[in-house]
């Protein structure tokens, strides 16, 4: 099996003790260069890629017809391209449920972050800008009375709904793919049409998967139907919103400010816009970045890989 990156050791350790599996990997904090896992995935039964590796035809082609296994580090299987692999029968595992908890903590931190302008505000003790307590200086929008909109009402967005509610929000909405009447109950949230989310939400969460149909669908009419006293936050994928309308919507005051986990493209350009603006809280996408999380998503896509090589079920195959 072919490894693309260096993973946490517990994860390397299954594939290692298990009986027969031969490990080749790309043992970097850095992701493999493009000739390298050309070369490295040539003749391989299994892979071990991550959200940052792109599993394109080419690749498949360059591993040849004895690739019977893909498992992605990851929830998230936008980097696959899955109508390839399902052509040539290759099993996929990912790794859902167990980034849940961290990814909802973390949306709700750049949440947090955002609205109550934490950087901004860390930034002014450090610069000399604190000169006394000020009554209109510093201040933000606060979660208690306020209605969320999430966007994917799928594991990460119940489980963000599920930590805000103790904040006093008043009312949740939200959009997916479809009705979720028996995940929505327990926060009572309302399944509306995304332009009704943006024009009624104080907070919108964006929590769905990376598909053609969501793709782009945070644009410039999106953004023009927000309040201005909105918070937009998103931990899916950078290519859900369009960057340049977001730009234009914080940078207009169309909006109030945003969090974002995720960007297109990532790493971003140190000398992107959005970074010039204050109203802008920008992570490295660490939704899923706890020891313990990481760990453990190592662990399953290690199983995942291990099942399908033995033609077994895996612990999360997702089916194509
Ligand atoms: C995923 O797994 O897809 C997240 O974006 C990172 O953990």
């Amino acid at each position: 099996v072919f490894v693309t990156r260096r993973i946490p050791a517990e994860g390397l350790r299954v594939l290692s003790q298990a009986g027969g599996c031969r490990v080749q990997q790309w043992d970097s904090e850095e992701p493999v260069p493009r000739a390298e896992l050309l070369a490295g995935v040539a003749g391989k039964r299994g892979l071990l890629c991550l959200l940052s590796d792109r599993i394109d035809r080419e690749v498949l082609e360059a591993a040849g017809p004895g690739l019977k296994v893909i498992s992605t580090m990851s929830v998230g299987f936008d980097h696959l391209a899955l109508e390839e692999i399902k052509k040539r029968g290759i099993r996929v595992g990912y790794t859902p449920d167990v980034l849940t908890d961290a990814t909802a903590e973390l949306s709700v931190a750049l949440l947090l972050a955002a609205c109550r302008r934490l950087p901004e505000a860390v930034e002014q003790v450090k610069s000399g800008g604190w000169t006394t307590w000020k009554p209109l200086w510093m201040c933000g929008y606060g979660l208690s009375d306020s209605t969320v909109g999430i966007i994917g009402l799928g594991r990460i967005g119940q489980a963000v709904a599920r930590r805000l509610k103790p904040f006093g929000v008043k009312k949740f909405l939200y959009t997916s793919s479809r009705p979720k009447p028996a995940c929505a109950a327990e926060f009572e949230a309302e399944f509306v049409p995304l332009t009704r989310l943006a024009e009624e939400s104080d907070f919108i969460v964006v929590t769905c998967a990376l598909t053609p149909a969501t793709q782009g669908m945070c644009n410039k009419d999106f953004f023009s139907r927000m309040k201005k006293t909105s918070v937009f936050v998103n931990t899916s994928r950078g290519t859900v919103v369009n960057q340049e309308d977001l730009y234009d919507a914080l940078a207009h005051g169309q909006i109030a400010a945003a969090g974002l986990d995720v960007t297109t493209p990532e790493p971003l350009p140190t000398d992107h816009p959005l970074l010039s603006l204050k109203n802008c809280v920008i992570l490295p996408h660490v939704g899923s970045a706890t020891y313990a999380t990481r760990s453990t998503m190592a662990v399953l896509a290690a199983n995942n890989l291990l099942a399908g090589l033995r033609g077994e079920p895996m612990p999360h195959e997702l089916l194509l």
